[in-house]
């Protein structure tokens, strides 16, 4: 089923252990490619709401450019001292070489295998 999703880039787009920020309507999304699969989380830090994009994937871990708090892309949960505050996280499925993300947070932990 892939009702509320949204094509918002190809999988060749975005080589492992990076990512790549897309605009889907109003939200701006963050799609990180790991060695677990593909997530897709808000691109913004919740320490002092820079972008991510750019920051290192390590794992299923994100690593915000600026100061580096990291952040599980499965859940959001942020580990570190400089914020306690998870980053959003959305609903992926993989589609041949289409990324599908729906941009409601989701409300349990995300991805989707290379397909
Ligand atoms: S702005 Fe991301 S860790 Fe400070």
């Amino acid at each position: 089923m892939t009702e509320g999703f949204v094509k918002a880039a190809s999988v060749s787009d975005i080589a492992e252990n990076e990512n790549k920020a897309f605009k889907l309507g109003d939200v701006d999304v963050l799609i990180c490619n790991t060695k677990e699969g593909f997530f897709a989380v808000q691109n913004e830090c919740t320490h002092q709401l820079t972008e991510l994009e750019g920051g290192r994937v390590r794992g299923c871990f994100i690593f915000c450019p600026l100061h580096g708090q990291r952040f599980n892309l499965k859940d959001g949960t942020p580990i570190g001292q400089l914020t306690d505050k998870p980053i959003k996280t959305y609903p992926v499925k993989i589609d041949g070489d289409d990324i599908l993300v729906c941009p409601e947070p989701a409300g349990a932990p995300t991805g989707a295998g290379p397909g």
